[in-house]
Order: C-alpha cells, then structure tokens, then sequence
C-alpha cells in the first residue's frame, strides 16, 4: 500500500480499503449463514486424544487502516484432560484466539480467514481408520454452532459482571444455561444442578446465594459463579481469559485453586490465557507462547520452565516478579512494545526488541525447530538444534 510521506494513508486510500474490506467481509459474513450438510463442517482429529486442535489459523481484522492481522497462522493441541497456558504481553492475540474458538470475533470486521479449528466433542464417532470425528468451528456455520456454545466449549472472562445479567437471580441465569443444555431438563431438575453447581465451586450457602442479585456478591464470589455457569452444560472445553487479572491477590489464588480443583472433578480441558507466566507455572501442563499473533514457542510446562529458548519466553521469565524476593531492583520489563499487526515485514516480529538479534534474522520468518517431540521454538538462534534432533 502507497503511503503519503506522514505515514498515513490518504482519505482515498482509506476510502479504497474500506470499499475492499466491505466485499470481502460480506463475502464472509454470507457463507456463515449458508445451509450447509453436516459433511462440509465436519472432519477428523489428528490425534484422539486431544479435545481441540488449531490448524494454521488466521483471524483478521480488515479495518480502514488496513488488515490487522491479529491470529496470524498458529498451531497447537489441547489434549483430553489437561490445561493449556496460553501467554504473551497484552495485544498479542491471546483474546482473538479465544474468541474464535467460540466463533465471537467481533463481525463484520473480524473474521476467521483461513486455517481449521478441529473440536472433538466425542459425540461424533471413528471414521473407518479410527479417527475420531469432529467439527471444524470455521467452517460451522452460526446456527450450528449455538448447539456446542455454551455447552461444549464455555468460557469464563475477566470481568463476570461482562456475562452476569444484573437484573436476574444467579440461580435463574444459571437454571436458563442447564435449561437450554440438558435435555428434558424441568425447572426443578434445573435448580438442583444449580445448586450442585454453586457447591462445586466452593459456595457452601448455595441455597442462598441462589437467590441473590449478582450486585449482591463479592468479585471473588461471582467470579465462582461464572464457573459454575461454565461448568453447567458439562463443557469439554473452558476457556478462561484472564479469569484473575481483575481480582486481589489472595482471591486470585483461590480462584486459580478452584479451577484446578474443577478441572480434576470434571476431566474437561482449560485454555488458561494470561499475561502471567506465575500463573502458567502454577497451573498449566503444556504452555504456548505467543507474540504479535504467532507461536514463538511452546512447550511442556517443565520445558518451558526450564529450559526457555525464545528471547521473548526469557524477557517475559525475567519479567515474573518473584514472590519472597527481598531484591529491592525494579522489575525487569522487556524494552519496546509488541507492534500491532498491521503491515508487517517478513522477518522474525520479535526483532526490533531482541537483544541476541543475529544477520540471519534480517532473512525471513524463523521456520518452526523441533527441539524434542513436545518442545518447539521459532527462532534463528537454534538452527542447529535441528539438525541435532532430525
Ligand atoms: N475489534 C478489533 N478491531 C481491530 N483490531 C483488533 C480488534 N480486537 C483486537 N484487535 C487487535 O488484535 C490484536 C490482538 O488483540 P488481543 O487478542 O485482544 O490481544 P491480547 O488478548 O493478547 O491482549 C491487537 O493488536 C488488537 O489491537
Ligand atoms: S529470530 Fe533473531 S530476532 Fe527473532 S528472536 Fe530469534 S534471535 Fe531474536
Ligand atoms: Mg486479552
């Protein structure tokens, strides 16, 4: 795109992306309400043991200033069971990867463009060689998708009070989710769940706060109840987006202590997204690290711990304040910021704040380096690792 010598586009050249996004969003926007068969959305896992797999996925914004590119082709499993720590800064892609999943991007102007979301809700059955069948989320269209929303897949955000309406009861917003979900659920059938729900989050006077507005708890409890919400259509899948960041530090840890407690009762798997590697540490199994809307590593948790390879994964390990430090030095921060994805240049995104910067990063994007099976890094640094591993 031409720019004029300020950096900012002309109102013509502004009008002229404009008129190209509205075409082609429209274009997306028709094939989400298309009558579809089943066969069309529907596809195998790689593996059967993961509940969710992301497949080169692309989730862009076409914006008058040109294509954010926010979810620019990342790759990763979430196995049956587990929990999956998803980190980076803040306007790394974190929330549009999460949102996706749930086919919530903000429309028109945010769209899934390419890639697959393979969800396995083990309702489908084997193919002829034994792969499980499942559902491709970007290919589903919107009617179709109200019946896994919600259910399968749940999501707990910041702020409850986003996702708790202020004029019901909790037990009435919660006895609606049983309702849609549960099959010939009746309305007592649908409190009593609630109830168990409210106690499975750790509120031992359930019958009561059943009862109450949500202005009548305290950030802590209603962020429990947001679990419960999450956790009454028994979802494969919960996304938890920042579940913590808005409450204080002791609650924080409750929070985190009952999500790990659900995860081990229900046997669904978490998406754990934060922006706090200590909370990753405490809490996930497997870690993927993002910047500027890619993978730059991921890992196991030990490996991540352990043996980080990234310059970002480092910058944001030194950047973990340490709990019982008596250190009176600031806190380390990585310098610069994470650019938004916007026009950006073909060569590693992390390159203006990296310190370990080589001549080869000026050549491209670092392919991905299998360090073992589990661990990879895209970075020039470990190219010889390959050759090591392969
Ligand atoms: N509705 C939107 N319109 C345009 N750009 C957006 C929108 N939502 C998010 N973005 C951009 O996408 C990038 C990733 O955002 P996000 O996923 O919210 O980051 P994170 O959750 O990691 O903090 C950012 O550059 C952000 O500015
Ligand atoms: S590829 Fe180069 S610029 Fe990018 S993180 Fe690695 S060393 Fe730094
Ligand atoms: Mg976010």
């Amino acid at each position: 795109m031409k720019k004029q010598n300020s950096g900012m586009l002309s109102l013509k050249e502004s009008r002229k992306i404009s008129k190209e996004n509205f075409r082609i969003t429209k274009e997306f926007e028709k094939n989400k309400k298309r009558k579809v068969d089943a066969s069309f959305y529907t596809t195998t896992m790689h593996n059967n043991e993961n509940v969710i797999e992301f497949d080169d996925l692309h989730t862009f914004f076409f914006t008058d200033l040109g294509v954010v590119k926010s979810v620019n082709g990342i790759s990763f499993d979430i196995s049956k069971n587990s929990i999956v720590g998803l980190v980076g800064e803040s306007g790394c892609g974190k929330s549009v990867t999460s949102l996706s999943i749930m086919q919530l991007v903000q429309a028109p102007q945010g769209q899934i463009v390419s890639g697959e979301i393979r969800f396995n809700n083990d309702t489908l059955g084997l193919d002829e060689e034994g792969h499980a069948k499942c559902f491709d989320i970007v290919k589903m269209p919107t009617d179709q998708m109200y019946k896994i929303r919600g259910k399968d897949i749940t999501m707990i955000f910041q702020e409850p009070m986003t996702s708790l309406n202020p004029v019901f009861t909790v037990g009435y917003q919660l006895d609606e989710v049983i309702l849609l979900h549960q099959e010939g659920a009746t309305k007592e059938i649908a409190k009593e769940k609630s109830i168990e729900m409210l106690k499975l989050v750790g509120i031992s006077d359930a019958e009561s706060v059943y009862k109450r507005y949500p202005h009548q708890l305290s950030g802590g409890m209603r962020q429990r109840v947001m679990i419960a919400m999450a956790l009454a259509g028994n979802p494969k899948l919960i996304i938890a987006d920042e579940p913590t960041t808005a409450l204080d530090v002791t609650i924080q840890a409750q929070i985190l202590e009952l999500l790990k407690d659900v995860q081990k009762k229900t046997s669904a798997s978490i998406l754990l997204i934060t922006h706090d590697l200590g909370v990753i540490a405490e809490m996930a199994d497997y870690v993927v690290v993002m910047y500027a809307g890619r993978i730059v590593e991921k890992g196991t948790v030990l490996e991540i711990f352990e043996n980080p390879l990234h310059p970002y994964t480092i910058g944001l390990q030194k950047s973990k304040p340490l709990i019982n430090s008596d250190n009176d030095d600031p806190l380390y921060s990585i310098p610069g910021q994470v650019p938004n994805p916007i026009n950006m240049l073909n060569t590693c995104f992390f390159k203006d704040r990296c310190e370990r910067c080589i001549q080869k990063c000026e050549t491209g994007y670092p392919n991905e380096i299998k360090v073992t099976k589990t661990h990879s890094v895209f970075c020039y640094l470990y190219e010889d690792v390959k050759e090591e591993v392969k």
